[in-house]
């Protein structure tokens, strides 16, 4: 029987304030990674601010790709394809990847993979053991909350998501409140293993859709907070923090479940930098222990952005035939599917 080639490709990841490149064998097997984070530069500005961040990229990216290479012990040659993050995404960082990764394509003449970004945080659980199908994916980001069914390898359906506010944008703008810098979500999660939950907070949407609500539950934390402020009354951030993260986790993990029912599946998958959350990672494990399914998450060092799940992704787009000619363009916004 003849052996399959082994194939490389390289991955460009530059969405928001990570600029990263990557090469994946076989869309399984990380090679080499190079990740270069902004976090230092904009957490004095309580967020990402989208001009400093498309000028660190720009500053960055070749650097990034070459010391990826230099790690890998690889040489362009040694690559089959050039895969990017097409979207969604902060629209001038994208297209420095984009670019970057154009370019690389016309001087090599190897193939260019547009990457969703939310395709690359699936497939990063392919890195760490094997998807197996059906299966059902929650994605929880900073601009993500969705459940999406895959009947099979790049087949996205999605069955519902968020109304409003993602569920890492919710982590982010609590943790403002009591006085914690963006990114606000581990330090929420770190502060909770030591409260109790003692503030009452409003359930999120808690319909029989698969959707989701939090910004009630955002406002609720703020008003709390000026609340108590007003009052003169010191709020308990550990508390205020465990009163939160149990509220949502709960939410999602119910919604999680009764999808899982639903559709049949048998297997958990989530993507997302809140994947890397301890709370939501213990208790889905939990509930999809007790109705005999299996959960995974990606590997700690994957569930932050990062250009090993778009060249991890990029094995199965290209199987799927997307491959993009030289006009291609990135998008701020962009659908998966
Ligand atoms: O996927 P990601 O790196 O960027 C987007 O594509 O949005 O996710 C970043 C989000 C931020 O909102 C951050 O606060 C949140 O993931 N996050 C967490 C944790 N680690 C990162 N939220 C809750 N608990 C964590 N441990
Ligand atoms: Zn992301």
């Amino acid at each position: 029987m003849k052996e399959e080639k082994d194939i490389y490709i390289l991955g460009i990841e530059s969405s928001c304030d990570e600029t990263s490149c990557s090469i994946v064998k076989n869309g399984t097997e990380e090679i080499a990674t190079v990740i270069l984070s902004q976090i230092d530069v904009h957490k004095n500005f309580g967020g990402v601010v989208p001009e400093i961040a498309s000028r660190h990229h720009v500053k960055n990216i070749t650097m990034v790709i070459e010391e990826c290479l230099e790690k890998a012990g690889m040489t362009l040659e040694d690559i089959d394809s050039i895969a990017v993050t097409e979207g969604p995404g902060l629209i001038g960082s994208l297209l420095v990847g984009m670019e970057a990764a154009k370019t690389l394509s016309f001087v090599t003449g190897k193939p260019l993979i547009p990457v969703h970004h939310i395709a690359g945080h699936i497939y990063a659980n392919n890195l760490e053991s094997r998807m197996t199908f059906p299966l059902l994916c929650l994605v929880v980001s900073g601009g993500h909350t969705d459940l999406i069914y895959m009947e099979k390898d790049y087949s996205f359906q999605k069955i519902g998501g968020t109304l409003d506010d993602a569920i890492g944008e919710c982590y982010d703008k609590v943790a403002r409140v009591v006085g914690i810098n963006y990114p606000g979500g581990p330090m929420i999660d770190k502060l909770a293993k030591e409260g109790r939950h003692t503030y009452q907070l409003p359930t999120p949407l808690n319909d029989d859709s698969y959707n989701f609500s939090f910004s009630g539950l955002k406002s609720a934390v703020i008003n709390l907070a000026h609340n108590l402020e007003q009052r003169g009354e010191k709020i308990n951030k550990e508390d205020l923090a465990t009163s939160f993260q149990e509220t949502i986790v709960d939410t999602v993990t119910k919604k999680t479940i009764h999808a899982m029912k639903e559709y049949k599946v048998d297997h958990l998958i989530i993507a997302g930098g809140v994947s890397a959350n301890k709370k939501l990672r213990d208790t889905l494990t939990e509930e999809c222990e007790k109705i005999g399914k299996t959960v995974s998450f990606p590997a700690m060092k994957y569930c932050t952005d990062n250009a090993t799940m778009i060249a991890a992704a990029a094995y199965y787009a290209k199987k799927r035939g997307d491959i993009a000619s030289l006009s291609i363009s990135s998008k701020s916004t962009l659908l998966l599917k």
